[in-house]
């Protein structure tokens, strides 16, 4: 609490506070003002507005689709109900790769129009121009190394990565490289656990895990995949905290009942 008794806000200091004090950073994503104002109240420390809303809010297959304009969109709607938590905003697929200009334009476009706090672009050394680009401008990077989900057609699944020695060095290199370039923090998705504390361990800033095992210095989850929602995606890390599905599918049955059984509205909801 500060003195004024408000919640602190945090900062991507405070994350690299919390990796030097062993404290673990929470993160869940969020596309919208209502669910976000509840992952901000319920204390998360970084909401992710993951260009995974391609999934779970507009029914893609896959990430790639998703645009700048949709993710600002989303970004505007999760930046009315923070107050808390820090916000890291996906960079889609197509807005940062093979050129560090259009990857600064994109991420000031981010930062202005949706007062996102800081991006999150996918992959190593390949993207380190436009990750140095775009903390030119002071814009704070987190990374994302291991599974990257833009990447699928080049994976052509979404299966562990990094379990062969070569890709596993490679991927401890990138994260020293994405270190030194200055990102704030790293995503690592879906890789073996040893590994994922071994780059933990020979980095300084905070690593983010999702599927990469307990000793990353925190975890992320995809908000409607931990509430039950998305019930056709069960990978082994996910752990679901409710089956909202079930709870919302019955509520509509029961509503749909109550109109057509003329119990809704009774007298008390009526004016
Ligand atoms: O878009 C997303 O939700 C993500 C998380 C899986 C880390 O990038």
């Amino acid at each position: 609490m500060s003195v004024h008794g408000k919640a602190r806000k945090i900062t991507t200091n405070t994350l690299l506070e919390m990796k030097e004090a062993g404290e673990k950073i929470t993160m869940l994503t969020a596309y919208d003002y209502s669910l976000a104002k509840l992952v901000d109240r319920g204390g998360v420390d970084v909401i992710l507005v993951g260009d995974s809303a391609a999934n779970v809010m507009a029914g893609h297959d896959t990430t790639v689709p998703i645009t700048l304009d949709q993710m600002i969109y989303h970004a505007q709607c999760v930046q009315r109900a923070v107050e808390r938590a820090l916000i890291v905003v996906d960079m889609p697929f197509g807005t940062y790769q093979g050129n560090s200009k259009i990857a600064l334009d994109s991420a000031i476009r981010i930062m202005k129009e949706a007062a996102g706090h800081s991006v999150k672009l996918e992959g190593g050394v390949e993207i380190v121009d436009s990750i140095k680009r775009i903390l030119t401008a002071g814009i704070p990077v987190m990374g994302h190394l291991g599974l990257t989900p833009q990447s699928i057609y080049k994976f052509g699944t979404y299966t562990v990565r990094a379990k062969e020695e070569e890709e596993a060095e490679k991927l401890i290199s990138d994260a020293k490289i994405l270190e030194e370039a200055g990102c704030f923090a790293i995503v690592l998705e879906k890789i073996p656990a040893p590994l994922a504390k071994r780059v933990s361990e020979s980095i300084s800033i905070p690593t983010i895990g999702i599927g990469a095992g307990p000793d990353c210095d925190g975890q992320v989850l995809v908000l409607h995949d931990m509430l039950g929602i998305t019930t056709d995606f069960s990978p082994r890390f996910l752990r679901r905290y409710l089956s909202l599905e079930d709870q919302i599918s019955q509520a509509v049955t029961q509503y749909c009942e109550d109109v057509r059984g003329k119990d809704f509205p009774n007298e008390k909801e009526s004016y």
